[in-house]
């Protein structure tokens, strides 16, 4: 007799990971090699748009100053929800303006499965979010490409991914203002991930972005803020307001103006 209970669920385990699902009911994947989920068990979906979205002002941006251009660097695309809430935001806004969205990413395995909206963690997507990825258009080995046009400006959005590895590649300038409007940091924690929280990573982060950038990311962790001072951010701790999560704080950033 098997000891499994009748209602069990088996996690689903991929090549990529074992299939997670978290409290907002998306799924999300713990890594096969160290085992960090990709994302809080307070929701996947949950935390990319209350981060990544609303606390970095995006959203309001989008809202308030219409046809303004935005552009944002998404570190560490993963399964695609920073990304998808990025490009839902903009289609949500009554007149935005046009859109660039780099995706950098060292595991080309992830894309294929995702841009073909067949991916495990996909299973209850809604269409659009589904629709967003199936528009990826596989340039070359290192680079897809999705263009969508919003459907009452008409601005567009391109959204370019970039296999390998940032922590050792030049970062991919912005095709639009000269530097990135927004970073989205969503690397695996600094423990386990600890090259893409280095000041040596933040110098470069900072020569990419222009000087009213905002990035956001989920770790307030002491050697993080220590490479954020380091390197020239200026960085604040903010709510982490999100239902049902324990962690009380997430954080913003700024490059500082430097004088000679
Ligand atoms: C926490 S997950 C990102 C989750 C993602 N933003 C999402 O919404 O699904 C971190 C991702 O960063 C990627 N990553 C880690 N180190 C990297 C590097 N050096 N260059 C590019 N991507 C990296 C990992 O492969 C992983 O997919």
């Amino acid at each position: 007799m098997s000891d499994q209970l009748p209602n069990q669920q088996i996690p689903e385990t991929t090549a990529l990971g074992t299939v997670v699902a978290t409290s907002d009911g998306s799924l999300t994947l713990s890594h096969h090699e160290h085992g960090e989920c990709y994302h809080t068990r307070a929701g996947a979906l949950a935390e990319a748009h209350h981060l990544y979205v609303v606390a970095s002002g995006f959203q309001e941006l989008l809202a308030q100053d219409a046809r303004q251009p935005v552009s944002v660097l998404d570190v560490g695309l993963g399964l695609g929800y920073t990304a998808i809430v990025t490009l839902e935001a903009w289609e949500q806004a009554p007149a935005p303006g046009p859109l660039v969205l780099v995706s950098l990413e060292i595991n080309g395995d992830l894309v294929p499965p995702m841009a073909a909206a067949e991916a495990p963690w996909q299973e209850n997507w809604p269409e659009l979010r589904k629709s967003f990825c199936r528009a990826l258009v596989r340039l070359s080995d290192k680079t897809w490409e999705a263009r969508l046009l919003h459907p009452r400006s008409g601005a567009e959005a391109i959204w370019q991914i970039h296999i390998g590895d940032a922590a050792a590649e030049p970062i991919p300038p912005s095709p639009i203002l000269g530097g990135y409007t927004h970073v989205w940091q969503d690397p695996f924690s600094p423990g386990k991930n600890p090259p893409m929280w280095q000041a040596s990573w933040f110098v470069r982060l900072r020569s990419a972005v222009t000087p009213d950038c905002q990035m956001v990311t989920y770790s307030v962790a002491v050697p993080v803020r220590e490479a954020l001072d380091a390197s020239n951010w200026s960085w604040e701790k903010i709510p982490a307001t999100m239902p049902g999560k324990r962690k009380r704080h997430w954080l913003r950033a700024q490059p500082q103006t430097l004088t000679c």
